[in-house]
């Protein structure tokens, strides 16, 4: 023991202990001066180390790697002590003693699962966000991961594409508000023990795939990717985010990953981002199917681009030594992107304590408490979008007998759903169980599966969580269903997707409920009985027929670790719902890509219009509106709003006015309610959007209660990037328009003078 010790002391005097006093310029000069070349490309490499090490067993690879300087970084290792034996590697045995970055997939929770991200950006509650990323922060730092890879702040606006369900939905300001929120929660200052470096991915423009299909095609104007889709990226640089991602796709004909345009004039020139650029899981090598070169030119490529770390590829520990030998980079170059990766780990404070995260009593402490989960479970309650409630059969009495029927009604894998890494879903409830816990003595709960996922077992079997919900005869499932149905006084129907039918590589080409679940459905409103529907999804799905006929809908997405105690919370009116949309759920599929604040046409159809118009812009056979709308959501109370009051409706081009609303709530019962800013330019140099977004405020208010709302309207709301991408103001009259949601809207105009 005493001879570990001298060493381990040897070692930090030799390489980072006493140096870290050192200002990080210093430092990090001073260690990159005794770096052999292959130790400083050995830096840029990433690899998993996941399944690989067992206990605090190291694979022999991974183990070798580290220990000849040829790793930086590893990720999605479960554990401290898997993690402690690979730091030891890189710091005790390595010639550098540099430690490891360690990485994963942290995306909504670690194993306290919040909503999955579209879910909990339903809640608009940026505070409650900004936590539940800090909670996440604190559960994975408590167990050796000192990096996440998230945000994911890609806006999507066709939900055909599976990932929809991983960012905050369709809308460039709140996405904003939650990617700084995000990182905010993840990094604080880097001080303690419980902040890790986020990851902002996908950079950029992931989520504008073509026709949904996952990987595919991307092609914008710069126009439109400064004004709708950059927003959210830049806001997370502004927070001071520490690392970013490429994405996998192209970008003005280039894949993310090599475009000098993108990473070194928007991210580092024009942005100031001064972290580093992480690859996507082998995105160098996805290059050559591109049609760009060999794995030695596209990861040159990409090293000269402005990324710094290579994800899964090798190709920078296997090809850029010949490239500098061939003059194909620099060694600046090599030593830039050396030089950020040990910022990154000198600003975790890894170079002064290699072990800060790594300390075995923080699980017990830190991780899966009862107060984590309890943050969970409330922001889960607000996450959830009620859609519709008719006659008020929410919220439902804990009484008579309670039919619970579908194929999400009691399944444990699926509650959290996707990209949970790290979760430990035996510790999670089954809906369920959780509504037995909650009616326990009051009422009976019936149960039936009622259905499998879908008719087709390939496609059921295809999403991994599709495995875990059993199969059975469809025939005989609805008999048994429609049996307890018949004999209960009210049927809540747990149906929609599971948790994999949505997130990387599940694009749907059809948004309905599947099949199977929708016959069952369709019996079920024919026996007569209150119908409420659960509807768990990942996507904006297409609820037509539902919305027509079932007596209460609720959109749960996938709630994470503690949905079954939050859907028991809100169908039983101990927490009042306040979600409201951030996509806009479509009238049928062909309607995707469907997003409210679109562009003008010069055929307009005005909102509302149910029948087809010739010659001008709508579809022969379904109406141009969104069935339910970006911003809609419903409370068991109401809410009535007054007329806006402006401060003056001239505004100086430096100056600023104010908008007031007032909101009373006219119903029985205390609520939350989320009031919307949307802002219009009526005459700009390009065609500016019919609405944007441009603030909200989640206010309570007591049964009877009103108050006033104030926005105030600065040129920063009204500000766009012209056709030679200037962000500009332009004078002249604007539309200002608040309320509920993104189609109720009061309306005033104010000019800018
Ligand atoms: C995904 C990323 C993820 C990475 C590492 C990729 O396939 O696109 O979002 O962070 O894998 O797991």
């Amino acid at each position: 023991m005493r001879k570990f010790l001298m060493t381990f002391a040897l070692v930090l005097t030799a390489s980072a202990g006493m140096a870290q006093q050192k200002p990080m310029d210093e430092y990090i000069n001073g260690l990159m001066s005794k770096m052999t070349l292959k130790e400083k490309i050995g830096q840029l490499n990433l690899m998993v180390a996941g399944d690989i090490t067992t206990g605090g067993k190291v694979d022999t690879k991974v183990a070798g790697d580290i220990l000849s300087g040829n790793m930086g970084g590893v990720f999605n290792v479960k554990g401290v002590d898997k993690i402690r034996a690979l730091q030891d590697i890189a710091v005790k045995k390595s010639r550098m003693h540099i430690p490891l970055i360690v990485g994963m997939d942290v995306i909504h929770g670690y194993e306290t699962i919040f909503p999955i991200p579209l879910g909990t950006s339903c809640s608009w509650d940026i505070p409650a966000i900004e936590h539940s990323a800090r909670t996440a922060a604190k559960e994975a730092s408590a167990d050796g991961i000192n990096w996440t890879y998230s945000p994911m702040v890609d806006i999507a606006l066709d939900s055909r594409w599976g990932r929809v369900c991983e960012g905050s939905g369709e809308d460039p300001y709140l996405g904003s508000r939650i990617a700084e929120a995000m990182v905010r929660g993840y990094q604080g200052d880097y001080s303690s023990k419980e902040n890790i470096m986020a990851c902002l991915k996908h950079f950029a423009l992931y989520g504008a795939v073509e026709a949904g299909k996952e990987y595919n095609t991307v092609d914008m104007s710069r126009i439109r990717m400064y004004n709708q889709y950059f927003p959210p990226y830049k806001a997370a640089v502004e927070a001071g985010v520490g690392s970013v991602m490429s994405s996998f796709n192209l970008v003005d004909g280039i894949p993310a990953t090599a475009n000098k345009w993108l990473l070194n004039d928007v991210l580092r020139n024009q942005w100031h981002f001064n972290g580093f650029v992480v690859t996507d899981y082998g995105s160098i090598g996805e290059m050559i199917n591109h049609g760009l070169g060999n794995l030695q030119d596209c990861s040159a490529m990409t090293l000269k681009a402005g990324t710094d770390m290579d994800m899964c590829t090798q190709g920078f520990v296997g090809t850029l030594e010949k490239s500098l030998s061939e003059g194909k980079v620099t060694l600046a170059d090599i030593d830039t992107a050396c030089r950020r990766v040990l910022e990154a780990k000198y600003k975790l404070g890894l170079f002064k304590d290699p072990y800060k995260y790594l300390d075995a009593s923080r699980r017990k402490r830190d991780i899966f408490t009862a107060q984590n989960r309890a943050i969970a479970r409330s922001l889960a309650t607000e996450s959830f979008v009620l859609l519709k409630n008719e006659g008020n059969v929410l919220p439902l009495q804990k009484k008579g007998k309670i039919a619970l029927i579908g194929p999400l009604a009691n399944t444990r894998a699926n509650m959290a759903g996707t990209w949970c890494v790290s979760y430990t879903p035996d510790k999670y409830s089954t809906l369920k169980e959780g509504l037995e816990r909650a009616v326990a003595g009051k009422a009976d709960l019936l149960y039936a599966q009622g259905s499998n996922l879908t008719a087709d077992e390939a496609l059921q079997k295809a999403a991994e969580f599709g495995k875990t919900i059993p199969r059975g005869d469809d025939k005989k499932l609805k008999a048994e269903a429609l049996q307890i149905a018949n004999q209960s006084d009210v049927i809540i129907a747990a149906m929609g997707e599971c948790a994999d039918m949505s997130g990387e590589s599940s694009s749907r080409s059809n948004l309905e409920l599947p099949d199977v679940q929708m016959s069952l459905l369709r019996d079920l409103v024919a026996t007569g009985k209150p119908v409420v529907l659960l509807n768990f999804s990942g996507r904006a799905t297409v609820l037509k027929w539902e919305s027509e006929h079932v007596n209460a809908i609720m959109n749960v997405w996938f709630g994470g670790s503690e949905t079954a105690d939050a859907i028991s919370d809100v169908l039983f009116g101990d927490v009042n719902p306040s979600g409201k949309l951030t996509v806009s759920l479509p009238q049928s599929t062909g309607q995707e890509p469907l997003y409210y604040n679109h562009l003008p046409t010069g055929r307009p159809v005005p909102d509302g219009t149910k029948e087809f118009r010739k010659y001008a812009s709508n579809y022969l056979d379904v109406r141009n509106d969104a069935l339910y709308p970006f911003g809609y959501g419903l409370s068991y109370t109401t809410f009535e709003y007054g007329d806006i009051r402006l401060s003056s409706d001239k505004m100086a081009s430096d100056g600023s006015i104010k908008a007031t609303i007032n909101v009373k709530n006219t119903g029985s019962r205390d609520g939350d309610e989320i009031v919307q800013l949307y802002i219009h330019d009526q005459v700009a140099g390009i065609s500016r959007p019919v609405k944007e977004l441009k603030g909200f405020q989640r206010i309570h208010l007591s049964a009877g209660e009103s108050k006033d709302v104030t926005f105030q309207i600065t040129p920063e709301l009204l500000k766009y990037y012209n056709y030679n991408l200037e962000y500009i103001l332009d004078p002249g009259t604007f539309d200002l328009m608040i309320g509920p949601n993104s189609s109720n809207l009061k309306t005033v105009s104010f000019t800018v003078m």
